[in-house]
């Protein structure tokens, strides 16, 4: 069964797998920063594939993954069949008091609610449960996103604020609703993370894998001709050694429930 159900679940889970394995791999070190030890039980948000799941199994942890993407649940549960995963909004947990932790990596930049998210992540801690979340933070990809929106209106098309599909928060702001909902903030930090997109395509593909929302209702060839012209006006400041590099900027936050 390796189709890609034809759902509106936008996302491709082989296209991940296979050029954007980068997003598992630069999280391993944030497994480290949580720390995790045998028997506790980690609640995964946003697990795409399940690879960091998976670390956490090899760690001796109870771990559980959920994702919003049905297509990235059954990649994660056709590869870790060892492992626990459900289809689940990162604004609609339901657990209550059961982990020791709860881990998050390139994830919550998606959730535009994002007090709703972390009403429910408290709620899924234990006291003194730990939070762990690293994801998009002010002005990430920037450079990217200015250029597509610059060139779809150029092209002609209208952009709406709406459309924009990423909460980019500053550490000031995800720190403030961390506090709001009850946490001590332990640790924050806002740091440049630029990040190699392989090959010639690198660009394209990421297009392709994240930045879809930012295209509705432009048709393919238009849409395809936008490209062409962000990769052409990007390449003299993005594309080094054959590679294409995008600034990513990245937050690490650390919460405990008190
Ligand atoms: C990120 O991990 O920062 C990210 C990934 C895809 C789209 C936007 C941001």
């Amino acid at each position: 069964m390796d189709t890609i159900k034809s759902t509106n679940d936008s996302w491709n889970a082989k296209l991940y797998d296979n050029k954007h394995s980068f997003v598992s791999k630069y999280g391993s070190n944030l497994v480290e920063l949580l720390a995790p030890k045998q028997g506790e039980k980690v609640l995964d948000l946003g697990c795409g594939t399940g690879d960091l799941a998976n670390t956490f199994y090899a760690y001796g942890v109870e771990i559980i993954g959920v994702d919003k993407s049905e297509n990235m649940v059954e990649q994660a549960i056709r590869k870790y069949p060892h492992i626990k995963f459900r289809v689940q909004n990162a604004t609609e947990l339901d657990y209550h008091k059961e982990f020791d932790a709860v881990f998050s990596n390139a994830a919550l930049h998606w959730v535009q609610q994002p007090i709703q998210a972390l009403h429910g992540i408290y709620q899924c801690l234990k006291k003194s449960g730990r939070f762990v979340a690293e994801f998009g933070g002010k002005g990430n990809v920037q450079t990217i996103t200015d250029e597509i929106i610059d060139q779809i209106k150029v092209a002609g098309f209208d952009f709406k604020k709406e459309q924009f599909p990423w909460f980019y928060p500053s550490i000031a702001e995800y720190s403030t609703l961390m506090e709001d909902v009850g946490f001590r903030v332990t640790f924050a930090q806002h740091y440049d993370r630029p990040t190699k997109l392989d090959g010639d395509d690198g660009l394209k593909n990421w297009i392709a894998m994240f930045g879809n929302q930012l295209f509705n209702g432009i048709p393919e060839k238009a849409k395809n001709e936008i490209v062409a012209n962000v990769e052409s006006n990007l390449k003299e400041t993005l594309y080094k050694d054959g590679n294409w590099i995008a600034d990513y900027k990245r937050i690490r936050v650390i919460g405990v429930k008190e």
